[in-house]
């Protein structure tokens, strides 16, 4: 790729946060990005929520931590996320060296817009003494204010490793928060964010499917509010449920997450039945709507144009990696 046409598709980019050229239709798309794989030596990491032609494309699937651990491993080149911003961005705190690439910079996160680094830090002054967990589903900024981060497969081992005479803060994810009061035991001052897509759930509707569907468990995303957790059979990350579905003995599952892990729980077992918890509204699908914005013509663009990229500033790699290493550490001593 020449400079010049680098430097045209830059201009393409500027409003739209991803690539808009257009694709020759006759393109296989899919042959295309194996070929720029190899090329440039990238890894394509996908979270479970993407589409499902993307989960497959990809070289590794996972949920927030899986990623983190293998951007943190990786020697590719180049990274390409396909997922959404607060994920490539810990990817590149992860390697500030090498080129992290989103195929749509606009794929972001409600939990993560819910708590602004500037309103944060009023907040944390209030609790000096506190020590800050905060869910990996928030900016980079706000990494540089916080202690520890955590994913929803590691956060009840980040919680129990501080010590028990100290408080903690708990942002942004209120659902996640109010779950590890529960789990732990411990007290946590709570951050009023949540996710737009956890939150969707109908209990009425639930209780409904499960009563048409006894045989049925229901099994929930800790982002989701209390009063569906209180129905659920099993609780766990997006990793933690999928190796339930494929582990339990039971045949039909109601799955109150994004929908898109759902296509992982069918390659994995393909004779159990898989049914997505109604949402509250007429739509059928709980969809993430920033996950979404991922597909294969934008995934083929960013690979060939390289663009667009996470960059970051440099104070804000050297401050917010602290808190990303210490929750790999305490993964690592769990077994994570
Ligand atoms: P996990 O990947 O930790 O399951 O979190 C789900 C999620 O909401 C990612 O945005
Ligand atoms: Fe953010 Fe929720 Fe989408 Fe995950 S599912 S990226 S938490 S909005």
């Amino acid at each position: 790729m020449s400079n010049t046409a680098i430097a045209e598709a830059t201009k393409k980019l500027d409003r739209k946060g991803y690539l808009s050229i257009d694709v020759d239709p006759t393109l296989d798309l899919e042959a295309e990005i194996k070929r720029l794989k190899k090329e440039k030596n990238c890894i394509i990491l996908a979270h479970y929520y993407v589409e499902s032609e993307l989960q497959d494309i990809a070289d590794y699937i996972g949920d927030s931590l899986q990623l983190a651990q293998k951007a943190a491993s990786t020697d590719a080149d180049i990274i390409v996320f396909v997922g959404v911003h607060f994920m490539a961005e810990t990817a590149k705190m992860l390697n500030p060296k090498k080129k992290v690439l989103l195929p749509d910079l606009k794929a972001g996160c409600s939990l993560a817009d819910s708590c602004p680094p500037h309103l944060f830090k009023k907040f944390k002054e209030k609790y000096p003494d506190h020590v800050v967990v905060s869910y990996i589903n928030c900016t980079a900024e706000l990494k540089t204010l916080t202690d520890i981060c955590c994913t929803s497969s590691n956060a009840h081992h980040v919680i129990n490793s501080v010590p028990e005479d100290k408080g903690i803060i708990f942002a942004p994810d209120k659902n996640l928060g109010a779950y590890l009061q529960k789990k732990t035991g411990r007290d946590l001052v709570l951050w009023n964010g949540a996710c737009m897509v956890h939150e969707i759930f109908s209990a009425e509707k639930i209780t409904k499917a499960m009563v048409r569907n006894p045989d049925a468990q229901l099994i929930a995303h800790p982002e989701c509010e209390e009063h569906i957790l209180q129905k659920a059979h099993f609780i766990g990350s997006t990793s933690q449920l999928l190796r339930y579905t494929h582990e339990n003995d039971g045949q039909k599952f109601i799955v109150a997450t994004e929908s898109g892990i759902i296509h992982q729980m069918e390659l994995k077992s393909p004779d159990k039945e898989f049914i997505p918890a109604p949402p509250n509204n007429t739509c059928a699908c709980n969809d993430c709507p920033h996950m979404k914005r991922n597909s294969l013509e934008k995934l083929y663009l960013c690979m060939e144009y390289e663009l667009p990229e996470v960059v970051l500033e440099d104070w804000v790699i050297e401050k917010g990696i602290a808190c990303i290493d210490r929750m790999m550490e305490i993964s690592k001593k769990a077994g994570l």
